[in-house]
């Protein structure tokens, strides 16, 4: 497609267990068909030339749920990881890592370090996975680490090197399927000036045209950033 791709694009890919529900499925079962989706979506994303594409997979809330859907979320994570390298490394995908590292289960943890060894230089697009990601914990992480470093005086940007992943820029398009009008906690401080695309649509129904439709609808905004034009 044409005209100006966002750089950066934040999924909340939300409304699987909603999915499996209406097909009188237990929950997690849209939790597999939303992985299928993801995959996909990855494909899509590159395929448009998105250089950065962060998944909000799991949140810091999201312990709250029952051990065995956390269980499975978890599992899942670790297949996708393991399964996706040849498809990592034929499309040059890179992945990279927001949220509480330390707060997982050490196999999750080892799988993701590994991934993150393995694509290290790829050169394509870049997946950020959010997991055990929150934006209030993202910032509160941050500031512990600039007060365990330094005494410079803090400000935006000194306190923005703290971020997990200070070196990407921030989203430009934040997308939400299954039509909740909220962040869920999703990239506080990044978000400032992102542009927001909610769909009704749940996340394991996505298709590449639902991503497109995101573009084309983010491609007639005017960004102001606060300016007049
Ligand atoms: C999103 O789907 C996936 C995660 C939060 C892990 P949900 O599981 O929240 O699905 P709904 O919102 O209950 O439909
Ligand atoms: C947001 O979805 C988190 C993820 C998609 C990982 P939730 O389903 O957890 O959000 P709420 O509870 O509807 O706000
Ligand atoms: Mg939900």
């Amino acid at each position: 497609m044409g005209g100006i791709i966002p750089a950066h694009v934040g999924i909340i890919m939300d409304g699987n267990g909603r999915w499996a529900q209406k097909r009188g499925l237990v929950r997690t079962q849209g939790h597999l068909e939303g992985l299928k989706t993801a995959k996909k979506i990855v494909k899509a994303a590159s395929d448009l030339g998105i250089k950065y594409l962060t998944l909000y997979a799991f949140s810091t809330e999201n312990w709250k749920r029952a051990s065995d859907e956390v269980g499975f979320i978890m599992d899942l994570v670790k297949q996708y990881l393991r399964a996706e390298f040849d498809f990592s490394k034929k499309n040059k995908i890179r992945t990279r890592f927001a949220g509480d590292f330390q707060g997982l289960p050490s196999d999750i943890q080892k799988e993701i370090s590994v991934s993150i060894r393995d694509t290290a230089d790829f050169e394509g697009m870049q997946v950020v996975l959010a997991i055990n990601y929150g934006g209030r914990d993202e910032i509160i992480r941050a500031f512990r680490k600039y007060a365990a470093e330094t005494t410079d005086e803090i400000n935006e940007k000194v306190f923005h090197k703290y971020l997990d992943n200070p070196d990407i820029p921030d989203p430009d398009l934040i997308i939400r399927s299954a039509g909740e009008y909220r962040t869920s906690n999703f990239l506080l401080w990044e978000s400032a000036y992102s542009e927001f695309y909610i769909s009704d649509k749940l996340w394991p129904d996505w298709e590449k045209g639902d991503l497109e439709n995101a573009v084309a609808d983010f491609q007639k905004r005017d960004r102001r950033y606060g300016g007049i034009k």
